[in-house]
């Protein structure tokens, strides 16, 4: 099983006939044995320009966030439920998801990490969890050998500037330390 998007996952993405700097854009961090896989849900414009996911001002707001909780950011793997950038940063469809899915799953499987973090509604239907983030996230659940952490996006963190939202989001990377 390859744990990264390869082309020929594309033909029914809507994705692949728009034009990205960084397409299949890889994950961040060690492939072999992280403690976690954090997934997120799509490179944005410092993403598609570096190569490299979240590591624009959410991503930047994440990992401060998650040194402070305690993780040792060496040891996370982040990806992104959809590999290539949606135009305007629109939310990638259920074509784009379906298309990475195979990719994210093996790169999951190859991983072997404790615990998964589903960052957002994307990251959740990507990894066929139904309902909500909002009625999903605080609730970890478990797949195979992995435990699954659905919490909030760090984009809709910083959106929201909710106390309230920080601290469920501070609650939930807890419980995947
Ligand atoms: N950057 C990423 O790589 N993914 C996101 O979901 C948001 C920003």
């Amino acid at each position: 099983m390859r744990p990264f998007a390869s082309l020929a996952d594309c033909p029914h993405c809507p994705l692949g006939k728009v034009y990205c700097h960084s397409p299949r854009m890889k994950g961040r961090g060690p492939l072999d044995h992280p403690d976690v896989v954090y997934v997120a849900e799509a490179p944005g414009n410092d993403e598609d320009q570096s190569g490299k996911p979240m590591v624009g001002m959410s991503g930047e707001f994440n990992d401060e966030t998650m040194e402070k909780v305690g993780f040792d950011l060496s040891r996370v793997r982040f990806t992104n439920a959809v590999r290539c950038r949606p135009p305007h940063n629109g939310t990638p469809s259920w074509d784009a998801i379906k298309s990475c899915k195979p990719a994210l799953i093996a790169e999951i499987e190859h991983c072997k990490p404790k615990v998964v973090i589903v960052a957002g509604g994307t990251a959740l239907r990507a990894v066929g969890k139904g309902g909500t983030i909002t009625d999903n996230r605080g609730r970890w659940f478990a797949r195979g050998e992995q435990f699954y952490v659905p919490t909030w996006h760090p984009a809709a963190l910083m959106r929201s500037k909710s106390p309230a939202m920080l601290r469920e989001y501070v609650e939930d990377l807890n419980m995947a330390l």
